[in-house]
């Protein structure tokens, strides 16, 4: 069962009202420098939703960040979806909690967002039922790489929170529903395993316990929706299932958030 909303992470005050600023905090999709400026614009999220890239002389971010906002009005919401950029060193795009967590904080602070979907591609797990092309809105999130065995540091670490509960969201659109566990590797080494376990992860991500950290610190109801593009417990390696299916995924992942989107448009948070 769910927790009545007025006892979810970040819904205290927000039930009276219609939701009407998203923040979409996108994974950093593109990871190897596959997807271009030009691939962007045709995201089906940027398409569906008609928004525009805010100019890097209006942009609401320091300067010398490399984040990238979209935004626009869509319905009765406006949504500001934003994305890490490039790493200003390798560039390659700025997978990882860091840049997640820096972002998520920034687009807060000033687009101070109703609801925040983090979505992403993800890592999932046979045993736990996930398929790759599969979408997962998580229930829980923790992470598994914050090893610090000193009495109550150890709990910090794994940092394990409620996603924001949304039931008629979840029952509507045929989500799959699981926990996420979020770490700053691709792989997965044995301790990182038995960390997944003790968390009951069905997805493993590189960002959503981050976004979830910062959202709650600033009591911002927040959901993960996350596509699977590789079996961590399969046959193939994963960096290579990973980039094998990156584009068709991505691609799952957006057509996911477009339903979530007009989904949520008119509704109360309490009505998720
Ligand atoms: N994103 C996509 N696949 C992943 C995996 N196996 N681990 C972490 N993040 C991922």
């Amino acid at each position: 069962a769910s927790p009545p909303p007025s006892e979810q992470p970040g819904a205290a005050t927000a039930e009276a009202d219609t939701i009407s600023k998203v923040l979409i905090v996108m994974g950093a999709i593109g990871f190897a420098r596959l997807i271009t400026a030009m691939e962007a614009e045709a995201m089906p999220l940027v398409h569906n939703f008609k928004l525009d890239e805010a100019p890097a002389d209006e942009s609401i971010f320091p300067k010398d960040a490399p984040w990238i906002r979209y935004h626009g009005k869509y319905k009765s919401l406006h949504i500001d979806l934003v994305r890490p950029g490039k790493d200003i060193i390798f560039g390659v795009d700025s997978v990882g909690t860091v840049s997640a967590a820096l972002l998520t904080y920034a687009s807060i602070q000033t687009l101070k967002p109703d609801l925040i979907i983090n979505a992403g591609t993800a890592g999932g797990f046979n045993a736990k039922g996930a398929s790759v092309g599969d979408v997962y809105l998580a229930s829980d999130v923790a992470f598994h790489d914050r090893r610090i065995p000193i009495p109550v540091f150890d709990t910090y670490g794994v940092g394990a929170r409620k996603a924001f509960a949304t039931p008629n969201l979840l029952n509507e659109l045929n989500f799959k529903a699981g926990k996420l566990s979020t770490g700053d590797s691709l792989d997965m080494a044995p301790q990182d395993e038995e960390a997944i376990v003790s968390n009951d992860a069905t997805v493993k991500d590189m960002e959503g316990a981050a976004v979830a950290y910062v959202a709650d610190m600033f009591s911002t109801p927040a959901i993960f929706v996350k596509a699977v593009t590789d079996i961590v417990d399969g046959e193939k390696p994963t960096a290579e299932e990973f980039l094998m299916n990156l584009r068709a995924v991505t691609t799952t992942l957006e057509l996911a958030v477009v339903k979530v989107v007009d989904f949520i448009s008119g509704k109360h948070i309490s009505d998720l």
